[in-house]
């Protein structure tokens, strides 16, 4: 008989460590999340269009034709693109596990009882059922992640010419961080070649096996490019309100 059906499961997290500060995690994790959303929902709606030029805010990316309609990006428009990122995110797999574990304490940590045993549905009721549309906002995301690039493509050019300011590069920055996150998405690595059952039989399934073989590889820390890139694209947007407001005058190199 296996040991660990001998062992009762400690019905919290103080009972199974004992002595430990077990509440820093899931405490800095609320902090840090209710940070963000409040901050992203104040910047979204704050009606001021955060760019500098060449700079543009990731919340503010050259959304609408890489900047050639010239229609108001704020207003009603901004905060339904908004949804992208934030379903994203909302129903990512690693912050799921984060939220359920910070939030609801249900449970607190894998070796800990559920709260409410035995009522949980899985993702079959709203509003978890709407995690099953997770693909899909990857599917958007990867859109977003283009524009993205483009508006760092910009920001290397002022006036005509090739330039490099801190800025840029802090754009930089914040793109190479999301891009890490979202193609560490576990349904992007099912898209590589995940749902391939043989890539011996499937077109190119020597490609698409060295693809998947990799992304199993970067994997595992996707978390960490979930939080770095989610404090990434903050920071950016703190910077160049900076900018914008004259609190803080950058480097800039124009060749
Ligand atoms: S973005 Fe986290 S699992 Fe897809």
């Amino acid at each position: 008989m296996a040991v660990e059906a001998l062992t009762p499961r400690p019905s919290s997290a103080k009972e199974a460590s004992p002595g430990r500060a077990w509440w820093i995690e899931p405490a800095l994790t609320v902090i840090c999340y209710s940070a963000f959303v409040i901050y992203a929902t104040w910047s979204v709606f704050d009606q001021v269009n955060v760019v500098y030029a060449p700079y543009v805010s990731p919340f503010f990316s050259t959304w609408l034709g890489f900047g050639l309609l010239k229609i108001p990006i704020i207003g009603i428009l901004l905060p339904i693109l908004a949804v992208i990122p934030l379903g994203l995110r909302g129903s990512c797999y690693y912050y799921r596990k984060s939220y359920f574990r910070s939030f609801f304490w249900d449970p607190p940590a894998c070796a800990i009882q559920e709260l409410k045993r035995g009522r949980y549905r899985g993702e079959t009721r709203f509003p978890w059922v709407l995690n099953n549309y997770h693909r899909y906002f990857l599917l958007l995301s990867l859109v977003v992640i283009v524009f993205l690039w483009v508006d760092v493509v910009r920001a290397f050019i002022y006036q005509g010419h090739f330039f490099v300011g801190l800025g840029s590069l802090v754009m930089l920055v914040n793109v190479i961080l999301l891009g890490l996150y979202t193609f560490t998405c576990h349904s992007f690595r099912y898209l590589m070649g995940g749902r391939i059952d043989r890539f011996s039989k499937a077109r190119a399934g020597g490609l698409w096996q060295r693809a998947t073989m990799t992304l199993n590889r970067l994997n595992p820390q996707h978390g960490a490019w979930a939080w770095y890139s989610m404090f990434s694209v903050a920071l950016t947007d703190v910077y160049i309100r900076l900018l914008m407001a004259g609190v803080i005058h950058e480097p800039r190199v124009i060749f």
